[in-house]
């Protein structure tokens, strides 16, 4: 059992306790009020934004897109605006060259109610300090970044670089799945083929799948233009249809119904790299250009060995506008 004198002496003890804590938070109280009220005397002359009567400016400042809300005062007032973050708490907050050079161009210390916040996080170095301990150490590290000191690291921005643009080399290796637009300069070389005739000499004789034959020596064009409409293979063969070229549709199709690269043993040996390059110039032209042909310049078709315009490619281009598709 508690003796009794002791129980009063505690609750007298707690009784003190809680009263100091009631002055204690009482005086912190009136020196908030009081710096308020300083602060807010000492921008009196600073038209500003209406402030929220708790939050001051704190909930703009929070939003996202509170930057352009602050250029959007900036072009209110246009030197200067008291911002409040909540009822304590003021600044003047300046954007102007010559209000900046007017602090600026002083050492005027960190201010302690926005940078305590971060000691916990980045501790009592260069960024917070003040007095003589920050020129102290401000002086230490100087030399750490003079221009000779930086030059070996020029290899290593170098070469970190060079290893990121591997990295992204690898990611942009999206060239092999560029479905739709693959589908598309697929579609493209089956109306208009490169090359849409070659030529054969038969070294021995063939037998065609109709039971037909020639010998030896006979002479073959290949019309790959005809091929790439025979209606037979390609329904609306006139149509423009990349569908054509799904994955699904295309493994139906006779593996011969499609060679703008020709085809077999002797097939065009660049092929790869010609859709890889089709790939990458028509993708790039696409992010910056929407492309149509003019109308009363429409391309006359030509065959000199490979497919051609008589009268050149006549295009409309519409630019996209800067940062399209980036
Ligand atoms: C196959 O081609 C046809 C005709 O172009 C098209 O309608 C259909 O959607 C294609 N199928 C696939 C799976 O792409």
């Amino acid at each position: 059992m508690v003796p009794s004198f002791l129980s009063l002496r505690l609750s007298c003890l707690g009784l003190w306790a809680s009263g100091l804590i009631l002055v204690l938070g009482f005086l912190k109280l009136i020196r908030l009020l009081l710096r308020r009220q300083r602060l807010a005397k000492a921008m009196g002359n600073f038209p500003g934004p209406p402030t929220h009567w708790l939050f001051g400016h704190a909930l703009e400042i929070q939003q996202t897109g509170s930057l352009d809300k602050v250029v959007s005062w900036a072009h209110q007032f246009p030197y200067a605006h008291p911002l409040w973050f909540g009822q304590f708490i003021g600044f003047l907050n300046i954007y102007e060259p010559d209000y900046a050079k007017a602090v600026y161009s002083r050492g005027d210390p960190k201010a302690p109610d926005v940078y305590d916040f971060f000691l916990q996080w980045i501790g009592r170095g260069l960024l917070v300090l003040e007095g003589p301990k920050w020129f102290q150490h401000r002086k230490l590290l100087t030399p750490g970044f003079h221009y000779d000191v930086l030059k070996p690291y020029v290899a290593l921005f170098a070469e970190s670089t060079r290893v990121m643009l591997d990295k992204w080399e690898e990611k942009a290796d999206d060239l092999g799945k560029m479905t739709y637009l693959t589908m598309c300069i697929k579609e493209s070389f089956r109306l208009y083929p490169p090359v849409p005739q070659v030529y054969r000499q038969l070294s021995k004789p063939v037998t065609f799948v109709d039971g037909r034959s020639l010998p030896a020596g006979s002479l073959i064009s290949m019309h790959i233009y005809a091929l790439h409409r025979n209606s037979a293979v390609w329904p609306d063969p006139e149509v423009f249809d990349p569908l054509r070229f799904s994955t699904e549709n295309a493994s139906k199709r006779h593996p011969f119904a499609f060679m703008p690269f020709s085809a077999g043993p002797r097939n065009c040996i660049g092929q790869q790299f010609a859709m890889s390059e089709m790939k990458v110039v028509t993708a790039m032209c696409l992010l910056h250009f929407e492309f149509s042909l003019d109308p009363s310049r429409l391309p006359i078709k030509m065959l000199q060995l490979v497919l051609r315009s008589k009268n050149g490619i006549h295009l409309h281009l519409k630019p996209l506008g800067p940062g399209s598709g980036k």
